[in-house]
């Protein structure tokens, strides 16, 4: 008698509903977290009592000087580090380690240099049992829907930097994620580039109801895309207020709202210099044109 086959893949998981049925997951509560870290023996503390929440699909940014300990909530956020005291949780369930229902976008995008496009987003299939005929097909449609198509083969020496961080996005998209984590994930990016970025994130954000929380320094970025904006100080890292941002989508920049909620997030940031006398006078070169710039230089 021949030996039975045994599978070792387990029967395909039935499809999740079309976006516009998804059901609503992805809240985030963080609740008096309170992290430090020890220094040759000193005790470092970077996170005081920070409490916020984050509605399933909402945007919240969290903005604040480099070093106010903004990279180390997102961290404890995706479960990377359990060393802290208060509470996180993730739909009610403590976070206690990483979860493939929470994806995270680094500003470096870490794909291996020695894989491909295609082969970085399966990656996050590594110790999953996504029989390989559904990885290959969420693979493809990711890599669809952050427009890399035609480029599946390509090796990240080979894309550019937006590139890059759009086939970071979509290995981080891949395991379907309910919330996705992103530390300053257009940092490195030219500003052309980040404008047109903030735009797909937008886009995505609205198309998939996924719950966003974004790390940036960039306030504009910030006002741009978020429903909400936890505003930090540093040592130890604080939240000094949290912003809403009650303006429509597609924002304008350039739009009374846009500009007061960002100068209201700059303030926070910047000595606002109110002493000083506003200058009335332009002065005459201000008012010369090319011609008379040639004419004064001698050219
Ligand atoms: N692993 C670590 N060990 C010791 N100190 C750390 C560690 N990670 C971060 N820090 C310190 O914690 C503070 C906050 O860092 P970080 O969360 O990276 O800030 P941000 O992302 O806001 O720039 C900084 O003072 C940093 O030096
Ligand atoms: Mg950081």
């Amino acid at each position: 008698m021949s030996a039975p086959v045994i599978s070792l893949e387990r029967p395909a998981v039935p499809k999740p509903a079309s976006v516009n049925t998804r059901q609503r997951t992805g809240g985030l509560v963080v609740e008096n977290v309170c992290k430090s870290f020890d220094l040759k023996g000193e005790t470092l503390p970077v996170l005081d009592d920070v409490s916020f929440s984050v509605a399933p699909g909402e945007f919240v940014a969290i903005v604040g000087a480099s070093g106010c300990g903004k990279s180390t909530l997102l961290r404890l956020l995706a479960g990377l580090d359990t060393d802290y005291e208060g509470r996180l949780l993730h739909d009610g369930t403590p976070i206690r380690g990483t979860d493939l229902h929470r994806g995270l976008v680094f500003q470096d995008h870490r794909l291996f240099p020695w894989l491909t496009v295609e082969q970085n987003v399966s990656l996050s299939f590594t110790n999953t049992e996504v029989p390989q005929a559904e990885r290959r097909e969420r693979v493809a449609a990711e890599i669809d829907r952050v427009g890399l198509n035609g480029f599946e083969h390509a090796y990240p020496h080979q894309l550019s930097g937006g590139m890059s961080q759009r086939a970071a996005i979509a290995r981080a998209l891949v395991s379907r994620p309910d919330v996705l984590l992103l530390d300053e994930p257009l940092g490195a990016l030219d500003a052309l580039t980040r404008l047109r970025m903030q735009q797909e994130l937008r886009r995505l954000w609205q198309d998939e109801g996924i719950t966003m929380v974004m790390v940036t320094h960039d306030i504009d970025e910030a006002v741009y895309l978020a429903d909400r904006i936890v505003v930090m100080e540093s040592r130890p890292g604080r939240i000094r207020r949290i912003q809403n941002v009650p303006i429509a989508h597609p924002r304008q920049r350039g739009k009374s709202d846009f500009v007061a909620i960002r100068d209201g997030l700059h303030a926070d940031f910047v000595q606002i210099e109110e002493g000083l006398e506003p200058v009335t006078q332009v002065p005459e070169r201000v008012q010369w044109d090319g011609a008379e710039w040639a004419r004064r230089l001698a050219l």
